[in-house]
């Protein structure tokens, strides 16, 4: 146990971590572009904030979460994810007092406890957007928008982008009635965790991955059937928007989601390449939640992509990932009398914004000369017997494979004017 991380998690090891970095760095580039700001949240709140913004009928409240008792004998749970922790912190924070809408976006560990799988892990990292205090159609198809330009970026194809509207207070009611009459006669064939739903939730049972239940759910009324005027309007106006981008979308009238706060639009993207988990992203309109959590009546939408399954995704396409470019010195001794030269002149190289390392296990001059050439290092800076009595050092470009003898002094310009007249290829 001891040397075995938990079930469901990762470590993401150098070599990997690249990948990260530059998801990253796109991420937070996008977000500037379009006027999005970093928000950073606990890892773990109260339970009572995703008992009451996740909802108590969703598969993460009822057997999900990572809730304990801490020492102070409060309830806490680690974040199964982001959008519950940023209304707390919209009304926290105050921010419906400034000016709106505010745009939001946050990166980061989620937690839930799953049936691992590939795809599916009890630690996953999500990058979300939420945006506050408009209802303005336009908003919705931004949102869709941004998360396809940002799979765009990244170089993956063939996504699938699922859009639905689930409607509102006003027409919840009329396609709870709907769908309870037509499952109440195949009510016994249904799974028993969609026996619940029928009462509790019966818009859940379109959502069921059983496929006695998807096969029951066939012919049920779907949402769409039932949408008030104003829910079909705002509906057709996303769509239009999504239409002036050209952005290629599939009305899907089973699509509900598993969070219970959504009201309006609601979307997902799907990869066909990475299994059975193949949602890499989704989100939609959530009107009512920043009132459930006790604030004033506030729009609201957001999605959150699966930064794992966007990795899995990128590596089945063989998107390009940009690798890490390696040291760019490994300064090599001849000799115990060499080392503290070269520690001394290490330093000196670092402090030049020229990312270096030594030997720090007494090997031989063969062996830092290879253990430099593995790790990719661009330039090694010999430093020998003859060198200490000359006040130089021997410059050898790894790649090039040529050498030059180079005074003590003018080490750092020279290896500056090398790197700047041959950048490195990526
Ligand atoms: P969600 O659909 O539960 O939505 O999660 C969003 C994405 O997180 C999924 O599409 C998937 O890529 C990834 N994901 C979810 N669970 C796992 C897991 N166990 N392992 C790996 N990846 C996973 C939300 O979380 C909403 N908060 C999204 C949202 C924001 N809606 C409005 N604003």
């Amino acid at each position: 146990m001891l040397t075995m991380r938990p079930r469901g998690t990762n470590d993401i090891m150098p070599g990997e971590v690249e990948t990260w970095q530059y998801l990253e760095r796109q991420l937070r580039h996008i977000c500037g572009e379009y006027g999005y700001a970093e928000i950073r949240t606990p890892i773990f709140e109260h339970t009572e904030l995703f008992l009451r913004g996740v909802g108590d009928t969703t598969d993460i409240v009822e057997k999900e979460m990572y809730t304990f008792i801490d020492r102070g004998e409060r309830s806490v749970t680690l974040r199964p994810e982001g959008t519950a922790s940023a209304v707390r912190a919209y009304l926290e924070d105050k921010l419906y007092a400034g000016p709106q809408p505010v745009k939001l976006y946050y990166t980061g560990p989620m937690f839930r406890y799953d049936r691992p799988q590939a795809g599916r892990y009890r630690q996953f990292h999500q990058f979300g957007v939420e945006v506050f205090g408009s209802h303005d159609p336009a908003v919705d198809a931004e949102v869709i928008a941004m998360s396809m330009d940002f799979y765009g970026r990244i170089g993956l194809k063939n996504l699938a982008l699922h859009v639905n509207s689930v409607g509102c207070p006003a027409c919840r009611p009329h396609l709870r009635r709907q769908l309870q009459d037509f499952f109440r006669p195949r009510l016994a064939s249904l799974c028993p965790n969609c026996r619940e739903r029928y009462e509790k939730n019966p818009l859940r049972i379109l959502d069921c991955k059983e496929s006695r239940c998807s096969e029951l759910g066939a012919e049920a009324p779907t949402t769409i059937d039932c949408l008030c005027d104003s829910c079909l309007t705002h509906f057709a106006s996303v769509k239009k928007h999504l239409d002036l981008l050209h952005l290629p979308y599939i009305v899907d009238r089973r699509l509900v989601r598993g969070l219970d706060y959504y009201t309006h639009t609601a979307f997902e993207i799907m990869a066909p390449d990475i299994g059975a988990q193949s949602s890499i992203g989704g989100g939609g309109r959530y009107n009512g939640l920043v009132e459930t959590c006790g604030g004033p009546p506030t729009p609201g939408i957001g999605y959150a992509l699966g930064l794992e399954r966007i990795i899995l995704a990128m590596k089945n396409q063989g998107c390009a990932i940009p690798r890490s470019p390696g040291l760019d010195v490994f300064v090599v001794t001849a000799g115990r009398e060499a080392e503290h030269t070269a520690f001394h002149l290490l330093f000196k190289i670092r402090r030049a914004g020229i990312s270096a390392d030594k030997d720090y296990l007494n090997r031989s001059l063969k062996a830092q000369m290879k253990y430099a050439g593995k790790a990719g290092t661009r330039f090694a800076v010999i430093i020998g017997e003859e060198e200490l009595k000359s006040d130089t050092a021997v410059v050898r470009d790894m790649d090039a494979q040529e050498q030059a003898t180079v005074a003590m002094g003018e080490v750092i310009k020279y290896l500056q004017a090398k790197m700047r007249h041959a950048p490195r290829l990526p």
